[in-house]
Parts: C-alpha cells; sequence; structure tokens
C-alpha cells in the first residue's frame, strides 16, 4: 500500500516532506534484498532499539526470506552524559544471545552514540557479530567511529519526525519522513 500525501493531506504541522513513504518501501525492498543475501547460512536475530524503530522493522522484515527473529531492546542516555555516550539500559532482551549473530536496526544515527554503546554490550553479552541497518543517517552530526552496514538514507542536519522518529513523543505514525514547521518548537520552548 502506498500512501499519497499531497500538500493538502499532509499533517498540519509539517513543514516538507524529506522522504515518501513509497521512498521508505522500495528502499526497505533493497535493503532486504542485501539482508537476505548476506544472511543466508545463518540467519540472524534482528534487535530493534525502541520506540522509534518499529515501523521501519515492520517494513523491512516484510522483504526478508531468512527465518530472522526479532527482539528489543529500550535504552537511553544518561542525563548530562550525553557526549560521553553511555546508555542505561530501560528494557533488555528476552534471551541470550551468545554466539549469535545480531543485526541492530535503528531508526536513525545522529551523533552514533548510541548504536556505538549498544553494539558493545551485545558484544559483551557474547554476541558473535553484530552489523547494523538504518533507515537514516546525519553523518555531519558523528562524534563517534561506526560503520552502518545497510543504509537507507542520509539526510541533512536537519531534526525529523514521522516513520517512527517523534517530537515530545508526538508524529511517530506519520507514514513518511518530515521536517517540522518551526512554530511547533517555538511553542514549547
Ligand atoms: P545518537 O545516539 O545521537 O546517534 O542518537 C540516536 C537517537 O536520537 C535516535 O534513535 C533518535 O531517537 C534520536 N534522534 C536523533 N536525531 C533525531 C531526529 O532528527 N528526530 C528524532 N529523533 C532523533
Amino acid at each position: 500500500m502506498n500512501y499519497i500525501v499531497t500538500e493538502e493531506t499532509m499533517h498540519k504541522d509539517v513543514k516538507k516532506i524529506l522522504i515518501t513513504h513509497l521512498e521508505i518501501v522500495e528502499k526497505c525492498q533493497e535493503l532486504g534484498a542485501l539482508i537476505n543475501q548476506d544472511y543466508q547460512d545463518e540467519p540472524p536475530l534482528l534487535v530493534a532499539l525502541l520506540k522509534g524503530s518499529v515501523p521501519f522493522l515492520a517494513e523491512l522484515i516484510k522483504n526478508l526470506k531468512i527465518d530472522v527473529e526479532y527482539d528489543f531492546m529500550d535504552v537511553s542516555s544518561y542525563e548530562g552524559t550525553e557526549s560521553i555516550g553511555d546508555v542505561k539500559i530501560l528494557k533488555d532482551l528476552d534471551q541470550s544471545i551468545r554466539g549469535r549473530k545480531i543485526l541492530l536496526v535503528e531508526d536513525i544515527v545522529d551523533t552514533g552514540n548510541t548504536i556505538k554503546e549498544v553494539t558493545r554490550l551485545l558484544a559483551n553479552k557474547g554476541a558473535s557479530e553484530v552489523k547494523v541497518v538504518s533507515l537514516l543517517d546525519k553523518p555531519s552530526r558523528r562524534v563517534v567511529d561506526l560503520k552502518i552496514d545497510y543504509l537507507g538514507f542520509e539526510i541533512p542536519n536537519e531534526f525529523v519526525i514521522g516513520f517512527g522518529l517523534d517530537y515530545n513523543e508526538k508524529y511517530r505514525n506519520l507514514p513518511y519522513v518530515a521536517v517540522l514547521k518551526e512554530e511547533i518548537y517555538d511553542e514549547v520552548l
């Protein structure tokens, strides 16, 4: 299904759509094909980071023909230490990952701290390999060195919402990735 969104039907708080629903659907087909090929011998456990990666996970797995399983983690930055990059585990995995290949599913890689720390955590839990698939990448904001093995779209340094991404927990349900109108930020400043 494709959601055709026009100027008239897009959310009233949206300034512009950066990535349409159709573009996301097609990109997930491409990423799925690559993942199917790379994991033919040993299917990975997909580990999706709550809450933002849920719509991306749901779209991506429609295109996976290998026998994947998925699990969720919820992490947050320790307050005041964002630049150091420590993360606090709010919800841990339900199963042991010792010896397993992990494919981390993320909505957006920004500074890279979250992915870097979670990768380290999963390696400490005994994962045999940790790779990353991310819908979006904001490389201009990166503060740590990391590799995104499967990437949807590179975007400029703008705060985006939709397709799982939120602003104050809103807009996660939008079927596209968009930039908010400036006045929406002004309202809470
Ligand atoms: P990082 O640790 O700086 O890479 O941050 C990653 C997390 O920050 C993502 O999983 C998002 O939850 C959040 N984030 C970063 N940029 C944006 C954005 O433009 N919109 C919404 N959330 C964002």
